[in-house]
């Protein structure tokens, strides 16, 4: 029997990833944010024995403590843990526009600090699972290598301020057996700009697909420092 949990799965590439996983076998932990947001609702009637919903805001620290403890009395261990709960926040075209820092302060806290606050929240479940994985679904927009945009200041530095967290908390991790892999899930589909993006060329199914087959599928190479790699196993820059 395999563990895991999920963030973000009131729609999405969470909601797809708890889907998948629910159909490897893996027992889930869904968290979603939104309770009136009824998707993964579905998703654990038509998997009653493998999907769990929880509610769980990333930005909040009671409520991570609230799930860690919810989770701790349902699941004995967790072996995969995907962080993919995030934000997009201001798309800002370049610094000369007016610059928003109380909402990029809000973007830190979800997607970088959010992150971390699960992880660690969870870090006891994790090292009684088999696999101890973290997988962050991060951005290409958080590469610093790779870096063309102008603006989208919010965002860029929250994904590339994930991507540090991850690998500070792989150097603990792969100590004990673990690992941490920090994603790009692809340019999906999803409503994460406040209506769905038509333009981008992949499913949420298609990224979860893409995620899982890479992580689970593929033999990695376990290397002292993390794995950042979109969702066709592609390396990207730091
Ligand atoms: N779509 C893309 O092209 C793309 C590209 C690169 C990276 N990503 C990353 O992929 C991940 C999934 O995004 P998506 O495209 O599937 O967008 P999405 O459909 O908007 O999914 C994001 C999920 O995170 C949840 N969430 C937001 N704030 C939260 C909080 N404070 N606590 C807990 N959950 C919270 C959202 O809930 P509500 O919507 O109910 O608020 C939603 O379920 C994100 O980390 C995103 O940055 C996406």
């Amino acid at each position: 029997m395999r563990y895991a949990l999920v963030t973000g799965c009131d729609h999405g590439v969470g909601l797809s990833l708890a889907r998948c996983l629910a159909e490897r076998n893996y027992t889930v932990a869904a968290c979603r944010l939104n309770e009136e947001e009824r998707q993964i609702d579905k998703l654990a009637e038509e998997y009653p024995d493998r999907v769990r919903v929880f509610t769980l805001n990333i930005a909040d620290d009671a409520s991570v403590r609230e799930m860690r403890d919810a989770v701790g009395c349902a699941f004995p261990s967790l072996d995969l843990l995907i962080n993919c709960a995030g934000v997009l926040g201001d798309m800002e075209p370049g610094p000369e526009e007016p610059l928003d820092y109380d909402l990029m302060l809000r973007v830190m806290n979800v997607n970088a600090l959010g992150a971390l606050r699960v992880t660690s929240a969870l870090l006891p479940l994790l090292r009684k699972g088999q696999d101890k994985t973290v997988v962050n679904i991060s951005s290409e927009a958080g590469s610093i290598g790779d870096c063309e945009r102008t603006g989208w200041f919010g965002y860029c530095m929250s994904k590339a301020a994930n991507n540090m967290q991850g690998a500070l908390l792989h150097n603990t991790l792969r100590r004990e057996g673990g690992r941490v892999i920090q994603m790009h899930p692809g340019h999906v589909a999803t409503y994460m700009r406040g209506h769905l993006d038509t333009t981008a060329p992949n499913t949420p199914d298609a990224s979860a697909r893409g995620i899982l087959n890479v992580v689970l599928d593929q033999p990695l190479p376990l290397r002292d420092r993390p794995l950042f790699l979109d969702f066709r196993g592609k390396e990207l820059p730091w």
